[in-house]
């Protein structure tokens, strides 16, 4: 296409040059092999035209119209500036970081945890839809740099031992804590980066808990699961 378009702007420039009667500096050698040099002055419009236009169409195929040779010039430059336009929005578009983020609160269950993907059902936010609340798996919808973080809440005086596991089961956060701190609190989190590629899964999973009985604070918001697509 860069081919065509040095030619269409050679042709253009040498054409109204050559109307003004005045040398063509600019011609490709190629085109000038059947022509007269000294009379270059006084060329023939209708042989150069006709020239010109085998050249083009040799090289681009055949014309259709009857336009002069300067207006298919001009459909050449259309086009060459209609792919510019199409292959700039092609690479912008595949630049873009699309929106991918999810927020899912609160929990399911809070007792019998153990070897349990924990549910948070609760989407405060899901774009693309790449979270299920009714299975707490994640699936990445494209390929690209995930944030991911976990917030649990254990009861006061229980411990609780989660990861959020990504593609084939790998630890990319590990949150173990045991609250001996207050009724209501604290909440802990736990988070990681890694890249997935798209249709990989990513879950909280629960190894263990100090009891199989209730081991989680659901009184507030605390308890979450979030991801967001960084860029791809
Ligand atoms: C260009 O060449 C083609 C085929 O060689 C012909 O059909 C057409 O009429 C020509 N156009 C001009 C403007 O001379
Ligand atoms: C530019 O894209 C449009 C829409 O996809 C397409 O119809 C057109 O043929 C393209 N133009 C060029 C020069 O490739
Ligand atoms: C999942 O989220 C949707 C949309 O917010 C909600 O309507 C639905 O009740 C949730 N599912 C569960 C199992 O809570
Ligand atoms: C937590 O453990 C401490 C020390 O054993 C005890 O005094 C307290 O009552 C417990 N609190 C709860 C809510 O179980």
């Amino acid at each position: 296409m860069f081919s065509v378009a040095v030619m269409a702007i050679i042709v253009t420039v040498c054409f109204g040059d050559v109307r003004q009667g005045q040398d063509c500096p600019n011609f490709e050698v190629p085109l000038l092999n059947s022509i007269d040099a000294p009379l270059v002055a006084k060329l023939d419009m209708a042989k150069l035209s006709s020239q010109l236009n085998y050249t083009f169409t040799k090289k681009y195929g055949k014309f259709s119209t009857t336009h002069k040779l300067k207006d298919e010039t001009k459909q050449l430059n259309v086009i060459i500036e209609e792919k510019v336009k199409n292959v700039t929005m092609e690479l912008t578009e595949n630049l873009r970081t699309p929106t991918v983020t999810f927020t899912a609160r609160d929990l399911k269950f809070d007792s019998n945890l153990i070897g349990k993907t924990l549910i948070f059902p609760n989407l405060i936010v899901n774009f693309d839809d790449g979270y299920d609340n009714t299975t707490g798996v994640f699936t990445a919808p494209y390929s690209g740099m995930y944030l991911l973080t976990v917030q649990l809440c254990p009861e006061m005086n229980d411990s609780i031992h989660a990861f959020i596991k990504v593609g084939n089961g790998k630890i990319l956060a590990d949150l173990n804590f045991r609250n001996n701190v207050g009724e209501h609190g604290p909440c802990v989190s736990s988070n990681g980066v890694d890249f997935l590629t798209k249709g990989d899964k990513a879950w909280v999973f629960c190894t263990h808990a100090n009891s199989n009985g209730d081991v989680i604070y659901i009184g507030g918001h605390g308890n979450s699961f979030s991801g967001t697509l960084i860029h791809r």
